[in-house]
């Protein structure tokens, strides 16, 4: 069936597609805590107010209500449709869309680049591992790998292959076997001579395929095998393909491990990434020659809590220190430093006897980055032992923190700053906090004396104990509709579209609640329906959610985003991830909080139920009717009355002590 073809594809995109990676590519993120913060696009924005959740692949602007997961965001950025959408996503992701299958329109136009190149690089792979088992073209190079003790089930594992000596190994193939030359072209591995003709771009070298995260080959590192060549790696061009500041090798094999140590160890060189594999340490993965950036960071957050940086301790290494500081307190994630014994390197380490044990109590006892910097600084800084020396180095090292960011970082990793110094420093707590103060004031006025206007508050700011207010005392009972609402009539109804929204974040958050027991003692399913809701649009997302429940399916953020894309209700689609950011809103992002912020907003929806049901009955009983029957859930008028005053006097306004406030 088409439509059951469509949604595996959309799981695969979905799956294969990093949102955080996405906008970046349009939008500057930066990191914000645990998501990430930047100017919205689909509004005139000043002030970055779109947040992008990596953790739950969804971005929401706060400022004009935009959001929803990744097809939503190239729907609306591209102005495309859902076909359109999926098909420009799976091609980024290269990942093979057949069309007519799909259901999509035939576009007409040959394969993409990103195909072409990603074909290239399978066939590629596939020539360099063939030659290397080759009797006698790869016996220099099956001699080399002998000679750095690498083992077979590594060759195996990681797909090392030999490029052959000579200049058209590869050309040769590709024209005997008709391949497309073309792709070879874009990736890199072929160029064509003046002259014309074409040329191998890796001969005579050790080929270490480059695998994006999961598992398909986007570029190659080829090492020299003679000494007297140069340089020591040729790596492949950047390519549609293969983002060098953003790929970590190794991660396709390392990932399983990384999550289940929830550590991720970051060495310098291919060779020792496959050595530490080849000892036993799974968890390993390294740059591609550059610093560790943001983007990997990003990566590996989607798998790790910590990252274990191992490198030399020489200047590069205080670089990298520095490095590694600043992305502990911009990013989120804990940075540790771990230097190996004796000045050895890791593959040098492994290839000891014991050196797996010795591997794993150097990267047990990493240092955090904060405080081997720290000691970094010290060690430059002599005479630290009197009271205006350590204040020099307090000082300097704060400078240093202000400069990589200290003023971006979040409450509790600056919290976390303050007590380190202040114990390294053995200084009070708030002389610290003081000079910290003045250090990031300092550090903010040199770059620029931008104003900085206050976001404006949104719907979200309202507070979780407001839900309970739709009457305050002394106000007039008469039901007011939507279109002649007063200010105040307006307030309650936003404070009931928040319970509503709440209601439903809740339900995604934990499908458990939709048989949660209320006050009544009624379950939530038995109590609710989709009638209590007054915002139409909230009334269709909780009627949805209540078929899926009811009938006893698991229901996602990320599930019900991909069916609203997929019936272009993309309306629907920003109040889902605005319920979303509501839950957080009210719960702190606590998932034990749940069960308390669910338990509210539905007393609330019932609690307006019940009002409205009053105001009927009232009305009845003036018209001269009959009042019996009006109420489904057995209350009496006065014990309905008497419920509401209760309720009031157990709920102050916390609208009227906020004016009063003010
Ligand atoms: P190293 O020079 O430390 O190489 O560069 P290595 O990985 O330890 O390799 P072996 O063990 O000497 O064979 C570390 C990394 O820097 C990048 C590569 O990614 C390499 O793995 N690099 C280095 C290059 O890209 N080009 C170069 O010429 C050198
Ligand atoms: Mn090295």
């Amino acid at each position: 069936m088409r439509m059951a073809i469509r949604e595996d594809i959309k799981d695969r995109v979905q799956q294969a597609t990093d949102i955080v990676r996405l906008i970046g590519e349009q939008v500057a993120l930066r990191p914000k805590g645990k998501e990430f913060a930047g100017l919205c696009p689909f509004h005139d924005d000043k002030n970055p107010s779109m947040q992008v959740s990596p953790a739950k692949q969804i971005y929401k602007c706060f400022s004009c209500g935009a959001g929803g997961d990744a097809f939503s965001f190239v729907m609306n950025y591209h102005k495309m449709n859902f076909p359109e959408a999926i098909k420009h996503l799976a091609e980024r992701a290269g990942i093979e869309v057949e069309e007519q299958a799909a259901g999509f329109g035939d576009q007409g136009s040959g394969p993409s680049e990103r195909k072409r190149i990603s074909g290239a690089n399978a066939q590629a792979m596939e020539f360099f591992r063939a030659l290397l088992k080759h009797p006698e073209h790869g016996q220099t190079a099956r001699d080399y790998i002998d000679r750095r003790g690498i083992s077979p089930e590594m060759v195996a594992d990681f797909q090392i292959g030999y490029a052959p000596d000579g200049w058209d190994g590869l050309v040769q193939m590709i024209e005997h076997k008709g391949w497309e030359r073309d792709g070879y072209e874009l990736a890199g591995l072929v160029s064509q001579r003046d002259s014309g003709g074409y040329y191998d771009r890796l001969r005579h070298r050790l080929i270490f395929p480059i695998f994006d995260a999961i598992g398909r080959p986007i570029a190659f590192g080829g090492r020299k095998i003679r000494e007297e060549d140069e340089p020591k790696y040729l790596n492949s061009p950047e390519t549609k393909l293969f983002n060098k500041s953003a790929t970590l090798y190794g991660l396709h094999l390392a990932k399983k491990p990384i999550i289940d140590s929830k550590t991720a160890v970051i060495v310098e060189g291919y060779t020792d990434v496959i050595a530490c594999h080849q000892g036993g340490a799974r968890n390993v993965v390294a740059t591609l020659g550059t610093a560790l950036t943001s983007e990997h960071v990003g990566e590996l957050r989607r798998y790790a809590e910590k990252v274990v940086l191992i490198f030399d301790p020489d200047e590069a290494g205080q670089k990298a220190a520095d490095r590694a500081v600043e992305l502990f307190l911009t990013g989120d994630m804990d940075v540790a430093i771990a230097v190996l014994p004796d000045g050895l390197d890791p593959a040098d380490l492994m290839a000891q006897d014991n050196g797996p044990q010795r591997w794993d109590e150097a990267v047990g006892s990493a240092q955090d980055a904060l405080a081997y910097q720290f000691n970094r600084l010290s060690e430059q800084m002599d005479g630290a032992t009197t009271l205006t020396g350590r204040q020099k180095l307090a000082d300097a090292y704060l400078t240093r923190l202000a400069q990589l960011g200290l003023a971006r970082a979040g409450a509790i990793r600056r919290s976390l700053v303050v007590q380190r110094l202040a114990g390294m420093l053995h200084m009070g707590e708030q002389a610290v906090s003081e000079l910290l103060i003045s250090k990031t004031e300092a550090a903010r006025r040199a770059p620029r004396n931008a104003p900085r206007t206050s976001p404006q508050p949104s719907d979200a700011d309202i507070p979780v104990g407001e839900y309970g207010q739709f009457m305050e005392s002394g106000e007039s009972e008469e039901y007011v509709p939507v279109e002649v609402a007063s200010a105040d009539s307006r307030r309650r109804l936003k404070a009931l579209e928040l319970a509503e929204r709440q209601v439903i974040g809740c339900l995604i958050r934990d499908n458990q609640r939709f048989g949660q027991a209320l006050s009544d003692g009624r379950t939530f399913d038995e109590a609710v329906s989709a009638a209590d809701f007054v915002s139409p649009e909230n009334r269709r997302l909780f009627e949805r959610l209540f078929d899926r429940l009811a009938a006893g399916e698991a229901v996602t953020l990320a599930g019900l985003l991909g069916d609203l894309a997929v019936n272009g209700e993309q309306d629907l689609s920003d109040i889902l991830t605005q319920t979303d950011a509501d839950v957080d809103a009210a719960t702190g992002g606590r998932f034990d909080q749940v069960g308390q912020a669910f338990a509210l907003a539905a007393q609330a929806l019932l609690d307006h139920h019940r009002e409205a049901q009053y105001r009927q009955h009232k009305q009845t009983l003036a018209a001269g009717g009959d009042a019996e029957g009006v109420d489904p859930d057995g209350l009496d008028s006065a014990q309905l009355l008497r419920r509401m005053i209760e309720h009031r006097r157990d709920n102050p306004s916390p609208v009227r002590i906020a004016r009063v406030g003010k």
